[in-house]
């Protein structure tokens, strides 16, 4: 089984209390959505094989580290996911960035693929794959068979919200990816909306309702 990890740091349960406030506006969430998902990127990022190069300082010649092993690929998915993906790019700028486009029947809650561009190497990439909320866990899943069907193997879930309801889902359809969210929450309303939550994560970043 994949790690499970809350990321309890104090700045991101802080700045997850932000976003969760309904009288945060569209400007500062959208900001500090990307603030945690840097802050995130930090600790999703600990696992990455490093190896010895040697270097010259102005004093000395020194055996040192640098990062080796896969390339990085964040994929967003849309739209809200497209809100951590700068916030992940300030800490690993070589990154590329695939998006699945997805949506959810409001009735059924089902999610539907309606858009798939990767990098053409994306078998060869650790790949970061986004969403703020992992609700139903419907989209992640789907976003993750979809990856897989291209050869895409070392896949991390990364999220803002979870519930324990997409969680349980997630682990059981794909139970080798680890998953690293800021909360896990208590439940899903009748609406699939996560209780306490954040509300609609995309329309709040976008201004949209
Ligand atoms: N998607 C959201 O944006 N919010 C939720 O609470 C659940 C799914």
């Amino acid at each position: 089984m994949g790690k499970f990890q809350v990321i309890d740091h104090p700045l991101i349960q802080h700045k997850l209390t932000i976003i969760r406030d309904k009288n945060t506006g569209t400007k500062v969430f959208r900001e500090v959505v990307n603030e945690i998902a840097m802050l995130m990127a930090y600790e999703v990022s600990r696992d990455m094989p490093l190896e010895d190069i040697e270097i010259e300082t102005p004093v000395a010649q020194s055996t040192q580290k640098t990062l080796t092993g896969k390339k990085v690929a964040i994929v967003p998915i849309l739209r809200a996911g497209l809100g951590m993906v700068d916030g992940i790019l300030e800490l690993i700028p070589a990154a590329k960035v695939g998006h699945v486009g997805l949506y959810r029947d409001e009735e059924t809650l089902q999610a539907h693929e309606y858009f798939f561009k990767m990098p053409e190497d994306i078998d060869n990439r650790q790949i970061f794959v986004v969403d703020p909320m992992l609700a139903t866990g419907g989209s992640a899943i789907m976003a993750i068979d979809s990856l897989k069907k291209r050869g895409a193997s070392n896949i991390k879930f990364v999220c803002l919200v979870a519930a324990p309801e997409g969680v349980r889902a997630l682990q059981e359809a794909h139970p080798d990816i680890d998953i690293f969210t800021a909360a896990l929450d208590d439940h899903l309303n009748k609406h699939g909306y996560i209780v306490p939550g954040l509300g609609d994560a995309g329309d709040r970043l976008f201004g949209t309702k």
